[in-house]
């Protein structure tokens, strides 16, 4: 069994997916644990719904964000979680907590980084008025939005499309491309970069056939 956790600040949908399709769907895949930094995230709410144990670590609650990531490692490390996958977690995790877990933790972006990066992908692609965009899994590293991609896939910016249509259509391609990801790391087919490289392989066949 393929042990990973899912970080969320907010809503979840994407860890509704991951819930649906991977933790009750998939024979080689369980959330073991959800994490918060907000208390009443309605992201705890769907993992209660779904008997999978959660943890809140607020920033308030420690000295500072080394010791609330030594704590927050700590749990993950005891329950055994193999790889840690961030799903609109609005922090930045410490240098120290990603020693932890080496080319074990992925984000999720809402753009083709590294155009558009930080909290607000979705609205800054339609201010600039960019034609294309679409999402990013990718390696966190130490900056903001700034590690090795490992997958990407695009869909067009129309030009009546608003923050609200465009960001319909990013969450629909969000849900698709980000538990692929998983599963293509539960099944060892994601290869992370040698020393000197950004490439990540990734040993997929799977062709999409979808149009967004
Ligand atoms: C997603 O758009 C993701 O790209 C960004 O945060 C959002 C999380 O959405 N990092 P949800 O909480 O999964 O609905």
């Amino acid at each position: 069994m393929f042990k990973i956790a899912v970080l969320a600040s907010g809503s979840g949908s994407n860890l509704q997916v991951i819930i649906d399709r991977l933790h009750a769907g998939a024979p080689d895949v369980e959330v073991a644990v959800v994490v918060s930094n907000v208390p009443g995230a309605l992201a705890l709410e769907r993992a209660e719904r779904a008997d999978i144990p959660t943890a809140i670590f607020p920033l308030d609650d420690y000295a500072g964000r080394e010791a609330r990531d030594r704590a927050m490692a700590d749990a993950l490390e005891a329950g055994g979680v193999e790889l840690v996958v961030l799903a609109g977690y609005m922090q930045l995790l410490t240098p120290q907590f990603l020693e932890r877990f080496p080319h074990r933790v992925i984000n999720l972006h809402p753009a083709l980084l590294p155009s558009f990066p930080g909290e607000h992908g979705i609205e800054d692609a339609v201010r600039f008025g960019a034609k294309v965009t679409g999402v990013t899994v990718h390696f966190v590293d130490a900056g903001v939005d700034t590690g090795p991609v490992i997958r990407q896939e695009a869909l067009p910016v129309h030009d009546d499309d608003t923050v609200a249509s465009l960001a319909a259509r990013i969450h629909a391609l969000e849900h698709h491309t980000l538990p692929r990801v998983i599963e293509l790391f539960a099944q060892g087919k994601v290869t992370p970069p040698a020393p000197d490289s950004r490439l990540v392989r990734v040993d997929d066949t799977q062709i999409s056939d979808i149009v967004w």
